[in-house]
């Protein structure tokens, strides 16, 4: 196992010091250094099996087995209030697709997690299908381990499409009928992938947006709570965790990757790194400067 030990980063006094590791190892191998029911919130998104570069391509059943391994290590590091979110995509051989979160569901299960959510995450861009619709949707599949989970909505609502409405008769009338802050942002998130143009990407060909994650870490965390990614990429659980004051940890088996990762916390810490802003409307080409204001 090849270690890069995270350097001492400089933290901005709006990041309260906290646990920041990544490291470049095997998932399964990192976990096992890691005490149970010290994680808060388990956020990752997975090789689907599909060839490519950081991955060799095998069976689906050899695929479940080394998922089964991994999903068994992440719920004995879920503490009993805390949130487990797998985000999948497609598994594909010969032109047959099999949806990845149909295929887990049964794992999660076994444990006793109880699912909360199967979050549909559309986004507007991909590869253009010939033979079958162009997919443009994945899904993040929230597990919790009990019922007496920690939830926040306040800090992921969205502007409510009519602000101003109000009671029209009874005892509110008059009144707001919703809630000031805005309402649920439901269970469908539109979210553009970052894709070339995107200003997080790197070379990682599959990397997700910060404020895919930062919606997961608002909500189900509380502040210096620890978040994990067992498949971490270049960090980007860990830059939503470290942006809103939580601990981070994870580790991905490609050292570029992990160098990249200490490279983005690093210019986080210093106020350098550029992620697309949360709630930022989806570029419209038929509005002036795409509706950026
Ligand atoms: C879909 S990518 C995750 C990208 C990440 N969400 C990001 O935004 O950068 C999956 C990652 O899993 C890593 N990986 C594959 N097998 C692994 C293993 N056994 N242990 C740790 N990481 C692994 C790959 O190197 C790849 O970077």
């Amino acid at each position: 196992m090849t270690t890069i030990d995270a350097p001492q980063l400089p933290l901005s006094t709006d990041q309260p010091p906290g646990i920041e590791r990544i490291e470049c190892a095997d998932n399964l191998e990192f976990m096992a250094g890691l005490d149970n029911e010290s994680v808060q919130l388990i956020v990752t998104s997975l090789p689907y099996n599909l060839g490519k570069p950081y991955e060799a391509k095998s069976s689906l059943d050899s695929y479940l087995e080394d998922q089964t391994a991994v999903i068994a290590e992440c719920v004995r590091l879920l503490a009993p209030t805390g949130s487990l979110c797998w985000q999948v995509g497609n598994f594909v051989d010969n032109g047959e697709i099999v949806p990845l979160d149909a295929v887990l569901f049964p794992i999660f299960r076994s444990h006793g997690l109880q699912m909360r959510n199967r979050i549909v995450w559309h986004f507007g861009h991909g590869l253009h299908s010939s033979k079958r619709l162009s997919g443009r949707y994945e899904t993040i599949n929230w597990w919790t381990k009990g019922p007496d989970y920690t939830w926040h909505l306040d800090p992921i609502r969205v502007p409510s499409k009519y602000p101003n409405k109000r009671h029209f008769r009874g005892p509110k009338a008059g009144q707001l009928s919703g809630n000031p802050l805005g309402k649920n942002p439901s269970d469908v998130w539109e979210i553009p992938n970052v894709k070339n143009n995107h200003i997080e990407k790197t070379i990682h060909p599959c990397q997700f947006p910060v404020e895919l994650v930062e919606r997961l870490v608002l909500s189900m965390t509380d502040p210096d709570d620890l978040v994990f990614d067992p498949y971490a990429g270049v960090g980007s659980t860990l830059i939503a965790a470290r942006k809103h004051g939580r601990g981070a940890l994870g580790c991905d088996i490609d050292a570029d990757y992990v160098a990249i990762a200490l490279e983005r916390l690093a210019q986080l810490a210093a106020g350098e790194l550029r992620t697309r802003p949360m709630g930022k409307p989806i570029y419209d080409p038929s509005k002036p400067n795409g509706g950026h204001g």
